[in-house]
């Protein structure tokens, strides 16, 4: 039988009378009792790249301009879904076999193969002696963790992580979470607003052997400046002489000169000459895969009679800690991938596309250059055009970027990089005569 309305309430009002009596019961001081104060837990700061996005939002002026995080816009200003990724979500749609299943705790091998012959070369001495090894991950940022987990726990040479100053804003925050140093190479020079390449070498060689270098293989975050190869090779053979341990991540392959092969060069350098490495890979760009988080993960062992059973056993290690950290890898982003990678002409598409989007950078680098240079903005500007991928070290300063801000809406890193994809036809002019204007009145 229901119970009757007035049961019901005569038990909901001696319900609300015995929480009354046990919050009676309750000190002011027990009530605010927590294990997390705020002397444990102080109030963190809110991510600058992910807050500057948020304040972007919030603005309401027509002619605010974002060139804050780092993600492809097309001429409009919008989110480009590259055509070729629209082709492979239409299949996946269409195959009536696809299903929700869990992945393998590495991840789709259709994928991680591809992933790897991707990066490494799909003639890669390291593939073809069979001494590589790749887990799926979240993106370029659970590739990192991944790597910087394993390091945390096995790596028994100096355990300090060199970062290039500047770097990616969460490499620092990475590699500290899992326990490891971090310390600094020179890398940006503010005088060229190029590459300090003696200051890096100096710290490469100064660093004791056996350290962990992090390198971005091509179009570095946040500067946009990279070695070139003959640069790249001076610095493998200082690494091989203090047999460093070489950590690439690489974000932007393809994306940057629009040559998958080109941009890769730099790591499979490094291969070519023997070195144990590893490399994380991000989807995020070069796909337009922001959201849906595919990336990998590599190890490369050294040519050795016993490389691959090396390899074997640090494949068991990473399947442990990707169990205990994601359990197995999303599928999404993985499958677009793969379908396109493993489909020659939905290569070629892909291949296309990436031409359109470093494209499209490389003429907004030459317009925007050329315009500060027409308007009579005091410095030089060819560091515009010299730098490469998604991002421009301008060289503005903080107080620079805030004017540009607070008087122009346009946004961007406090450090001065600016996103170059947030530029197109119909805010240049804005942008370039902004930074006329403030470079001026602020010199
Ligand atoms: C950036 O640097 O803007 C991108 O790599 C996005 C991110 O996650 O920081």
């Amino acid at each position: 039988m229901a119970p009757s309305s007035s049961s019901s309430s005569t038990s909901a009002s001696s319900s609300l009378q015995r929480l009354n009596n046990i919050a009676n019961h309750i000190s002011p001081s027990m009530a605010s009792a927590t294990s997390f104060p705020a002397d444990t837990v102080p109030q963190a700061p809110e991510d600058a790249l992910f807050g500057l996005a948020r304040a972007y939002k919030a603005d309401t002026n027509p002619q605010k301009v974002d060139l804050g995080i780092g993600a492809y816009r097309d001429n409009n200003g919008k989110p480009w879904v590259l055509p070729v990724v629209k082709k492979a979500d239409d299949i996946l749609r269409s195959n009536p076999e696809l299903n929700h299943e869990y992945a393998p705790i590495a991840g789709f091998p259709e994928f991680t193969s591809k992933a790897a012959e991707l990066i490494l070369g799909a003639d890669s001495p390291a593939l073809r002696e069979k001494r590589a090894t790749s887990m799926q991950t979240i993106s370029g940022t659970g590739a990192v963790h991944l790597g910087a987990l394993f390091l945390a726990k096995f790596y028994k040479g100096n355990r300090v992580v060199y970062l290039s100053n500047p770097t990616w804003a969460n490499h620092k925050q990475i590699f500290g979470n899992v326990g490891l140093q971090t310390a600094d190479y020179p890398y940006f020079s503010k005088k060229s607003n190029g590459l300090d390449f003696d200051g890096m070498k100096a710290a490469i060689q100064g660093a004791p052997d056996r350290s962990i270098i992090l390198l971005h293989p091509c179009a570095h975050n946040p500067t946009g400046v990279d070695p070139t190869l003959d640069q790249w090779k001076e610095l493998a053979a200082i690494m091989a002489q203090k047999k460093h341990f070489p950590f690439f991540d690489c974000a932007y392959q393809g994306f940057a000169s629009g040559d998958l092969a080109r941009d890769a060069a730099a790591l499979r350098y490094f291969i070519d000459q023997g070195f144990e490495l590893v490399v994380c890979q991000s989807f995020a760009k070069n796909f337009g895969l922001y959201g849906e988080r595919a990336g990998c993960f590599h190890v490369v062992t050294s040519p050795a009679s016993d490389a691959s059973a090396t390899i074997g056993r640090i494949a068991s290690q990473l399947a442990i800690l990707q169990r205990s950290e994601i359990s197995n890898p999303p599928l999404y982003g993985a499958r677009i991938a793969s379908t396109v990678l493993s489909d020659p002409a939905l290569f070629t598409e892909w291949e296309d596309n990436l031409r359109t989007m470093s494209g499209r950078i490389i003429t907004m680098r030459k317009e925007l250059r050329s315009r500060l240079e027409a308007l009579g903005t005091p410095g030089t500007w060819n560091h515009i055009t010299d730098q490469i991928g998604m991002f421009s070290f301008t060289g503005l300063s903080e107080t620079q970027v805030q004017k540009l801000r607070d008087e122009y809406h346009i946004y961007m890193t406090k450090n001065g990089r600016i996103s170059m994809a947030g530029l197109n036809t119909n805010n240049i002019d804005h942008v370039a005569n902004a930074i006329r204007k403030v470079v001026g009145e602020t010199q």
